[in-house]
């Protein structure tokens, strides 16, 4: 269970040719995903924590973003100022980041034999660029192909709230601590709730690797249920 197929030999180097031979590595790669202000993030550190008070390593990364080079382009996906980033633009740019941050650090931390914690991974693209700007899920697809060349998270945590609580909190977050990373936030409902239908619908064709956590219980709850399902893999 604990093998991720990836398609080529991590290196010291932070760029490769693409390569279609299979390796098995002897990490495990879980990722969390969920609406924004869902409380993700808060779980995924509480899961690193007692992943590495149990003496496991842990690489904690978060998309877009991860290495250097995925940050910076993080900050043009993410800047309200940049609402001109046409869908396809926007799609490339998340995949370009994922590039970086699969290369750079997760397949090399997978072939250490670490545990790799990521908030958000190519779900993400397929609920927000595929259904939500609905560019389709064989775009991401395609994309995949040639950014993570295999790899796919071995477990998956959807931290589940609704749409509406999504964006409530989500704009309380701004308004408490106004920042500019706020792009997405700032679309409609309706696309909130294609991005939420979609992540519903992927948990309903994946659920040996997509579980579903309520994301509207109290933090302690949520921390239990993620380890009851994470322990079974560590
Ligand atoms: P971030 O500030 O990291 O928020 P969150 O805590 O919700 O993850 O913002 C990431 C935003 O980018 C979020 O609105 C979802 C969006 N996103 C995509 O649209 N596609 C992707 O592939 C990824 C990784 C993120």
């Amino acid at each position: 269970m604990n093998t991720a197929s990836i398609a080529s030999k991590a290196s010291e180097k932070t760029t490769r040719s693409i390569d279609s031979s299979t390796v098995k590595s002897s990490g495990l790669f879980i990722t969390f995903e969920g609406m924004d202000g869902s409380g993700k993030t808060t779980q995924m550190h509480r899961l690193a924590a007692r992943l590495r008070a149990l003496g496991r390593t842990v690489l904690e990364t978060a998309e877009p973003g991860g290495p250097p080079v995925a940050m910076q382009i993080r900050r043009i996906l993410l800047d309200s100022a940049n609402s001109e980033l046409s869908p396809t633009t926007e799609v490339l740019l998340y995949f370009a980041s994922r590039a970086q941050n699969v290369d750079q650090w997760i397949l090399p931390a997978l072939e250490r034999g670490e545990i790799v914690l990521s908030d958000r991974f190519t779900d993400s693209s397929l609920v927000y660029q595929g259904m939500g700007r609905n560019l389709g899920a064989e775009t991401v697809a395609a994309l995949e192909r040639i950014a993570c060349r295999g790899l796919k998270p071995h477990l998956t945590l959807l931290v589940d709230v609704d749409a509406e609580a999504s964006l409530a909190r989500a704009r309380a977050r701004n308004a408490a601590a106004p920042h500019c990373e706020t792009r997405l936030d700032d679309e409609s409902i309706e696309f909130h709730k294609r991005v939420w239908q979609a992540y519903h619908e992927l948990a309903r064709r994946e659920p040996e690797r997509v579980k579903v956590v309520d994301g509207r219980a109290d933090l302690d709850s949520i921390e239990r249920a993620v380890w009851e399902i994470v322990s079974a893999y560590v």
